[in-house]
């Protein structure tokens, strides 16, 4: 088998250039959010965006999926599937998931939005989730393990009383979507291979305001929280260096 990939400079500057036209795709979809929008126009933007730098979607056909971005409302975790009948209201929290490929390398992020005016607790769950991605960003240094990321993600949603997922991870990111290593948001009892320079991954928390535990809906694709509470997602491709990680699903003037 294979290991873990460690890029080349060549390679990092084509997935710093997948993740910069990634991070444009972001952009244009939370402009557009609005209470009335469908999921289905919110994919139709992002794929179009994906192809106007002529890029590829990562995410469709993937595996089956039938769709360029997943669109996840409320208590919908990950890999909601675009649809005509579901209409964003007042209220409710969307997580967008996309992935572009440019000159045959993947960047990967999500991103999780309020619609109009949102519960104090959603935003909680927002802000807390996006902070979750940040905690595990600084444990990413070379030297650390795999599984000091996921520490660092669970001690901080333990200390805001949120759920950690732990049935999805993380994982490496680069030729194609999903690489090794898998990257779990929780401590697990491994500590997982050693982090090097050079090594790209997608961290990317999912976090619930209720408990851990997920169920797969009939459509194949859908993870909702089995208690129906609501749950964010927030992801990054990140490089790991000799130094401080460095995001690379990003853009000049571009918020996080
Ligand atoms: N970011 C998601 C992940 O890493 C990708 C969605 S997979 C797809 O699992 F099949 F929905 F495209
Ligand atoms: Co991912």
């Amino acid at each position: 088998m294979w290991g873990i990939s460690l890029k080349s400079q060549e390679e990092i500057e084509l997935m710093r250039e997948a993740g910069r036209i990634l991070a444009i795709t972001h952009e244009e979809m939370r402009k557009a959010l609005a209470p009335g929008m469908s999921t289905y126009d919110i994919d139709k933007l992002g794929e179009e965006v994906i192809r106007s730098y002529g890029c590829e979607p990562s995410f469709l056909n993937y595996q089956g999926y039938p769709a360029s971005i997943c669109t996840s409302i409320n208590e919908e975790v990950v890999h909601g599937i675009p649809s005509k009948k579901r209409i964003l209201k007042d209220g409710d929290i969307i997580s967008l998931d996309a992935g572009v490929i440019y000159k045959g390398y993947h960047s990967d992020s999500a991103r999780t939005y309020g619609i109009g005016e949102i519960a104090d607790t959603s935003e909680y769950l927002i802000e807390a989730t996006k902070q979750s991605f940040f905690e595990g960003l600084s444990a990413a240094r070379a030297g650390k393990h795999v599984r000091d990321i996921g520490i660092a993600i669970e001690s901080y949603a333990d200390e805001c009383g949120l759920g950690v997922v732990i049935d999805l991870v993380g994982h490496g990111v680069g030729k194609n979507l999903h690489e090794k290593p898998e990257v779990p948001n929780y401590a697990t009892s491994r500590r997982g291979p050693k982090l090097k320079p050079g090594m790209t991954i997608a961290i990317e928390p999912m976090i619930t305001l209720g408990d851990y535990d997920v169920r797969w809906l009939d459509d194949g694709w859908t993870v909702v929280t089995a208690d129906r509470s609501l749950a964010a997602h927030y992801e990054n491709t990140i490089l790991i260096t000799d130094g401080d990680p460095v995001i690379l699903s990003k853009a000049d003037g571009i918020p996080l």
